[in-house]
């Protein structure tokens, strides 16, 4: 698939990405047949695989085990990496079009697929070396195995440069210590990329990121968190203890962790956007379809002023969540700058998916308020979307930096 068909802004580089929509030659809105059949795929999956057993696996906190293997088979947790490295080779267009429909039904699914492609893959793809790539990308690409970004801490969330975990330079090793907080696949992974400060003096400039494999000897695995949302999702604390990883396990120079971090979570963004985008037009599509179904003073409630307009408000914020998602993607594909784009994506998308959950708990009135109904658990699945990888608060200081450096 080539990279940055449809939704091809003709784009001026030099201008950034709050200037362009205001100064853009054309717009091409068309999806190519490739991106069409890689969301309609998605789509059958999410609706024949997915969707059967996801309330059941809500309610027992189960992780999708057998479905994110298939999700594996076919191709969707590494499908940005080149198919050198086991990937798909599709372009972050595909990946937002993918994401949105898998989260339609499963956002306990969708964010093994976000992480594994976007901060796991995508990160060692552009900075591993040689033999990383061989290693550990080709068996994450594929699906085979499934990996965790290990950035947060108890007392380093939003604040991440405050890293204090350890990574003591041993020679041929990096002695490891300490704990990582809330980590997505932390029980199911089997690599975990983990930022850790080598030399406090350097602040973060002396932070590194490791690659720790699963069974190495001081690595425990803490008890899985009992959560409001995404509870099929396999989030734990992650204990090191004298944990020796070898030097060759070190990503990129000594001291580029937390740049690794943060470029890598720019595209995590474009990742948790289509989330949040997912979860809000699955939870459209429920209100919608029960709006035409429900009747109530002699007619469909869709009829009601009262509802159609919420429906009208919903669809317009989806719609333009979904253009932002495809614009940080597309600018990514364009190897642009997209940190800005990706975080408009996600505060606007995240914003979005609580706003039209909510609504569309409303429409269902007395059953949306019941699991069978699905919209409770987009609900709640919704408030996560506004938290990880960057709260909305940390996305408005990305964003407010880049305003006003103009
Ligand atoms: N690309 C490259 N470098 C970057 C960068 C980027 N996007 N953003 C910042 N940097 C660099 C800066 O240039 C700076 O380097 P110099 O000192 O050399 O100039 C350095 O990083 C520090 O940057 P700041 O001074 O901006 O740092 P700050 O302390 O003010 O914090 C922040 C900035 C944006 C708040 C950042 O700490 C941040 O993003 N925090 C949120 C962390 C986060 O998203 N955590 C999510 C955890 S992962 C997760 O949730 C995954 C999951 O399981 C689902």
């Amino acid at each position: 698939m080539v990279a940055g068909e449809g939704i091809g802004y003709f784009y001026r580089p030099h201008f950034s990405a709050m200037q362009d929509t205001a100064t853009l030659a054309g717009l091409n809105f068309e999806l190519s047949e490739e991106q069409i059949a890689v969301r309609d795929a998605a789509r059958d999956f999410a609706q024949n695989v997915l969707k059967p057993g996801v309330i059941d696996r809500d309610r027992e906190q189960r992780f999708p085990k057998e479905e994110i293997r298939q999700l594996g088979e076919l191709g969707f947790l590494g499908m940005m990496v080149s198919p050198e490295y086991g990937g798909g080779g599709m372009d972050t267009i595909s990946y937002v079009l993918a994401m949105e429909e898998i989260s339609k039904i499963d956002a306990s699914a969708s964010v093994v697929m976000s992480v594994n492609n976007s901060l796991v893959c995508w990160g060692l793809e552009q900075f591993g070396n040689e033999e990383q790539k061989r290693k550990y990308l080709v068996p994450l690409a594929k699906g085979e195995v499934i990996g965790a970004f290990c950035l947060s801490e108890p007392e380093a969330g939003s604040d991440a440069t405050s890293q204090r975990t350890t990574a003591i330079d041993k020679g041929d090793h990096y002695l490891l210590n300490g704990t990582k907080n809330w980590i997505t696949n932390g029980g199911t992974a089997s690599t975990y990329l983990v930022m850790a400060q080598t030399d406090a003096a350097k602040g973060h400039k002396g932070i590194n990121c490791l690659i720790v494999e699963k069974g190495m000897p001081g690595f425990v695995v803490g008890p899985k968190e009992d959560k409001l949302g995404i509870r099929g999702s396999d989030t734990h604390s992650l204990m090191f203890q004298d944990v020796k990883v070898p030097k060759e396990n070190r990503i990129g120079a000594d001291g580029f962790g937390f740049t690794f971090a943060m470029k890598t979570l720019g595209g995590g963004r474009i990742g948790i956007a289509s989330q949040a985008l997912g979860i809000a037009s699955g939870a459209y599509e429920l209100a919608l379809a029960y709006s035409k179904e429900r009747k109530a003073f002699g007619k469909a409630i869709s009829e009601h002023q009262a509802i159609a307009f919420k429906l009208a408000d919903m669809a317009t914020e989806i719609e333009a969540a979904r253009l932002l998602c495809l614009k940080a993607a597309w600018l990514k594909d364009q190897h642009l700058n997209y940190d800005q784009a990706s975080a408009m994506a996600k505060v606007f998308a995240s914003e979005v998916a609580m706003r039209t959950t909510v609504e569309a708990v409303q429409v269902h009135g007395g059953y949306g308020y019941v699991k069978e109904y699905h919209v409770e658990r987009l609900m709640r699945d919704a408030k996560i979307t506004q938290i990880y990888e960057g709260t909305s608060e940390v996305q408005r200081i990305v964003i407010s930096r880049g305003v006003l450096k103009g």
